[in-house]
């Protein structure tokens, strides 16, 4: 979630809601679950199980070259780059403001040959993506990539399909926040139900199509909101649907993907030894709905 976004919620005290510090590799850390604004800290927007949790993750990698799209205020490319020890780690954001914060640590860790920022790229634009890519890790691999960016569905399947041939096999792809637009659709739901509830005004606002949050979902927010108001089923498309999806694609053999986990902050995709065309794969051709279950 993004600042606008969260800040459009008009909840108390947004900054430090669940904020803790956090401390790896002699840097201190703010972890903020919910956001928060920029303090001047390196903020992660994780919870710390689900930072433990990429600590697992990471130890399993030797000098890894990472992708992680989804830079916000800096702090997990930060946090992933001492966890990882990664040869290289390219990130991507939309927003095209850089982060001081993050630059200065860049710096002060002599870490400019290993870790590269492409600021206002979005996620969806493929030829941009693979073109980064290719010339950042010159044709290598890739054994990890992060996808804590837009967690919409159309944009999210795009880079998965630009990226997930390019991992290698046994290589992983990790989908943050798979299920959001599902938390997002019980806060709107509570806040629209109960006029005391403390997500009532940003509930209100949303389904007003008001609100100050620039959040790409905006519009798709208030259809969800007028969801659970009774009216139509919101014409965009959650991003659970992809996860669905992947769970079928590892139905198939030979599809590219070899083992699925959906749980608790993120979907793990595995690679398998499949070959797949960069640049013209796509996971509806590999997972076909044989019995329209995502109709
Ligand atoms: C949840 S935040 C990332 C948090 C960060 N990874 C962390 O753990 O501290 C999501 C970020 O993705 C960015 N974003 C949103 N849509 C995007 C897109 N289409 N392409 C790239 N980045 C996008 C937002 O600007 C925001 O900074």
């Amino acid at each position: 979630m993004d600042a606008d976004y969260l800040a459009a919620m008009a909840l108390p005290d947004l900054g430090s809601l669940g904020a803790r510090p956090f401390w790896f590799g002699g840097v201190e850390f703010r972890l903020a679950p919910l956001g928060g604004l920029r303090s001047g800290a390196l903020v992660v927007v994780k919870p710390l199980e689900e930072v433990e949790r990429y600590q697992e993750l990471l130890e399993r990698f030797d000098a890894p070259r990472i992708v992680e799209m989804g830079i916000a205020y800096g702090g997990s490319v930060a946090l992933f780059s001492l966890m990882a020890q990664p040869e290289r780690l390219v990130a991507i954001e939309l927003n095209a403001e850089r982060e001081p914060v993050l630059d200065e640590f860049i710096a002060e860790h002599r870490l400019g040959d290993r870790v590269h920022l492409h600021y206002g790229t979005d996620q969806a634009d493929t030829v941009r993506l693979a073109a980064i890519v290719d010339a950042e890790f010159d044709g290598a691999p890739l054994d990890l990539v992060i996808d804590d960016a837009s967690h919409l569905y159309d944009e999210t399947l795009a880079s998965f399909e630009a990226l997930f041939p390019r991992l290698r096999p046994g290589g992983e792809y990790v989908i943050e926040d798979w299920s959001c637009d599902h938390g997002i659709r019980a806060l709107l739901a509570a806040g629209l139900a109960d006029p005391d509830h403390p997500t009532h005004a940003w509930a209100a606002a949303t389904l007003a199509g008001e609100g100050r949050s620039r959040h790409a979902g905006q519009t798709a927010q208030t259809e969800i909101a007028a969801a659970t108001l009774g009216g139509p089923t919101t014409s965009r498309r959650p991003l659970t649907r992809l996860a669905l999806q992947l769970v079928l694609a590892s139905a198939e053999p030979d599809s590219g993907v070899a083992h699925v986990e959906t749980g608790p902050y993120w979907t793990k995709v595995t690679r398998d030894q499949a070959p797949l065309a960069a640049g013209t794969w796509r996971l509806a051709d590999t997972a076909p709905d044989h019995f329209g279950q995502l109709a």
